[in-house]
C-alpha cells in the first residue's frame, strides 16, 4: 500500500539515503513488544470511552495479536519507524475502515514516549537485580576473606594494613547505593505520557487513567506538552548507569593492578582472561581492562543525550529519535558489565599469603606506632607524627631504642622514659592487630566487618522485595490488559 504517513501531504518519496538517515527502524526493536503493548490497551480505552465500535477494536486487537506473534522480521523496515511500519501493516490486515481508526486521538510522540518508558523500566528493574547478584557475590567473597591481611592505599602508595573483606565491602556499598539510584531512577520514569497526543493532548474523550493503569504505570506524567517533550528520564538512568559503570572500572582497575606480577594479589580465572598472539606465558585481565574501557563508551552515551537534548525547545523534535539508541546501547553495556564482574569476582583467586606479606611493606603501620605513642607517653598526636616520620626515613621496623633516638633529637626526652615499652612498640607494628584494634563502625576489624556484611545482606534482601514488588506490579497490569484483549478477541 502507498505510505499512510506520507501520501497526504507529501509527493516525493525519500531515495534510500534519505530513509536511512531518517529511520530509527533498527533502534525500534527495542520497543516492538512495548508498541504492541501500548496499542492494545489504547484500543481498548477507544472502545470503552465509546470512540470506535466494538468489532472494530476486536478486530484491531486480533491483528495485533498476529502482528505480535509474526514478530518484528515480518514488518516492512522501509518505513520511517517502528509505529507506521505497524500501523501499516495492521491496516493491510484488517482495512483501513478499521486500522485506520487505531490513531485517534494519538501522536507518535506520545507514543514513542510510552514505549520507551515500558521498555526502559523492565531493563531498570532487571539490572537492579543483577546488581542485587553482584553485591551478593562480594559479600561472599567478604565473608571468606574477614581476616585476610592486606595493605591498604591511599595514592596507590602503601598506607595501613586491612583486610580483603573490609575492602570488598566499600565496593559492595558502592553497588548497594547503584541499586537505590536505579530503583528511584524507576519510580520517576514509571510514569505514563499516552494520551498527550502531538503534545496538546486531543478533543477525543480519552481516559488516560485506564490506559495508564493497563500499562502498568505508577500515575501519569500529566502535563501534556512535558509528557512527549522530555527525554529527562533518559538522561537520569544513563546517568546512573555512568555512575555504576564508574564503580564498576574502579572494581577493574584495581583486579587489573591487583593481578600483575607486581602486586598478585588475585588471580583471574581463565575464562575471564586472555592471552597474547604473540608471548606464549601471557594471561592477561581483559575482560576487566573492557569493563574499565567501556566506561567511557557508557559516559559517552550520556554526553549525547544531555547533548542532543540540551537546546531543544518544546514539544516534540526529531532530535529525540537521536536520543533513544543511546539508552539502549548503555544498558546493554552496563547490563554485561555487571554480570561480568560478578563472574570474575566469584571465580578469582585470593592469594592471601602475598597480601599478607605485602601489608606491612612501606610501614604501614607507622600511624598505629604514632596512636601508640600517643596514648602511652601522653604526648601531642602531632608531635608523635614527627617522631615516627623521622624513623620513616630509615626501613620501617624500628625499634624502641631506635624511637628514643628520634624522640631525644625532637622533644629532648627517652619516650621510654614516659612509658613506652618494646612490648608496646612491637604490639604497634603488628598488622593483625593494628587491624583488631581498628574496631570502631565501619572499621575492618573482623567482628565489625562480620556486623557489617550481615546487615548489608539484610538491606540486600529488603531492596530484592522491593524490586519483585515492582515487577509484580507490572506483571498484574499487562495480566489484566491481556485478560481484556482476550475477551474481545475470543480467545
Ligand atoms: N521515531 C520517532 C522517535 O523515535 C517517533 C516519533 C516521531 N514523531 C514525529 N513527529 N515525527 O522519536
Amino acid at each position: 500500500m502507498s505510505d499512510i504517513l506520507r501520501r497526504g501531504r507529501l509527493s516525493s518519496t525519500p531515495d534510500e539515503d534519505m530513509i536511512n538517515f531518517t529511520s530509527s527502524m533498527s533502534a525500534d526493536k527495542w520497543i516492538f513488544e512495548a508498541d504492541i503493548l501500548v496499542d492494545m490497551a489504547h484500543t481498548v480505552m477507544l472502545h470503552e470511552q465509546g470512540i470506535i465500535k466494538e468489532d472494530y477494536c476486536s478486530a484491531i486487537l486480533r491483528g495485533l495479536l498476529k502482528i505480535r506473534e509474526d514478530g518484528i522480521e515480518a514488518l516492512d523496515h522501509s518505513y520511517e519507524d517502528i509505529h507506521i511500519s505497524l500501523e501499516s501493516r495492521l491496516i493491510d490486515m484488517v482495512g483501513e475502515d478499521i486500522g485506520g481508526r487505531m490513531h485517534s486521538g494519538r501522536s507518535r510522540n506520545d507514543e514513542v514516549a510510552t514505549c520507551i518508558r515500558i521498555r526502559l523500566r523492565d531493563e531498570l528493574l532487571s539490572l537492579a537485580e543483577e546488581l542485587i547478584e553482584l553485591q551478593s557475590t562480594l559479600l561472599d567473597k567478604a565473608s571468606g576473606n574477614i581476616e585476610t591481611i592486606m595493605p591498604g592505599f591511599t595514592h596507590l602508595q602503601h598506607a595501613q594494613p586491612t583486610t580483603f573483606a573490609h575492602h570488598i565491602v566499600a565496593h559492595s556499598d558502592a553497588i548497594g547505593r547503584d541499586i537505590d539510584r536505579v530503583t528511584e531512577a524507576f519510580l520517576r520514569m514509571n510514569k505514563c505520557p499516552l494520551g498527550s497526543a502531538a503534545f496538546a493532548s486531543t478533543g477525543f474523550d480519552l481516559d488516560r487513567n485506564r490506559t495508564c493503569r493497563l500499562l502498568g504505570f505508577d500515575d501519569l506524567l500529566d502535563n501534556s506538552m512535558d509528557a512527549v517533550s522530555t527525554r529527562d528520564f533518559l538522561i537520569e538512568s544513563v546517568s546512573v548507569m555512568a555512575n555504576i559503570m564508574v564503580d564498576l572500572s574502579r572494581m577493574a582497575e584495581e583486579i587489573i593492578i591487583w593481578s600483575s606480577s607486581e602486586f598478585s594479589f588475585i588471580e583471574l580465572d581463565d575464562m575471564y582472561a586472555s592471552t597474547s598472539s604473540i608471548m606464549p606465558q601471557k594471561k592477561n585481565p581483559d575482560s576487566a581492562e573492557l569493563v574499565r574501557g567501556k566506561t567511557g563508551t557508557v559516559i559517552g552515551s550520556l554526553m549525547s543525550l544531555l547533548s542532543i537534548c540540551k537546546a531543544l525547545p518544546l514539544s516534540y523534535n526529531r532530535d529525540l529519535q537521536e536520543a533513544t539508541p543511546n539508552v539502549w546501547n548503555a544498558v546493554t553495556i552496563t547490563r554485561s558489565a555487571v554480570r561480568i564482574s560478578k563472574g570474575m569476582i566469584s571465580s578469582m583467586k585470593v592469594n592471601t599469603g602475598s597480601m599478607a606479606e605485602k601489608s606491612v611493606m612501606g610501614f604501614t603501620t607507622a600511624t598505629e606506632l604514632a596512636d601508640t605513642i600517643v596514648r602511652s607517653c601522653n604526648i601531642p598526636f602531632r608531635t608523635a607524627h614527627q617522631i615516627v616520620g623521622v624513623l620513616a626515613r630509615g626501613d620501617g621496623k624500628p625499634t624502641l631504642g631506635q624511637i628514643d633516638v628520634a624522640a631525644y633529637g625532637i622533644i629532648g626526652e627517652d619516650l621510654s622514659h614516659r612509658g613506652l615499652t618494646e612490648a608496646m612498640v612491637i604490639e604497634a607494628l603488628d598488622p593483625v592487630l593494628n587491624v583488631s584494634k581498628r574496631s570502631i563502625a565501619g572499621g575492618p576489624a573482623p567482628d565489625e566487618v562480620k556486623r557489617a556484611i550481615k546487615k548489608r545482606h539484610k538491606e540486600k534482601e529488603k531492596k530484592y522485595e522491593r524490586i519483585s514488588g515492582m515487577n509484580n506490579a507490572i506483571e498484574k497490569s499487562l495480566n489484566v490488559l491481556f485478560r481484556v484483549v482476550d475477551g474481545y478477541t475470543g480467545k
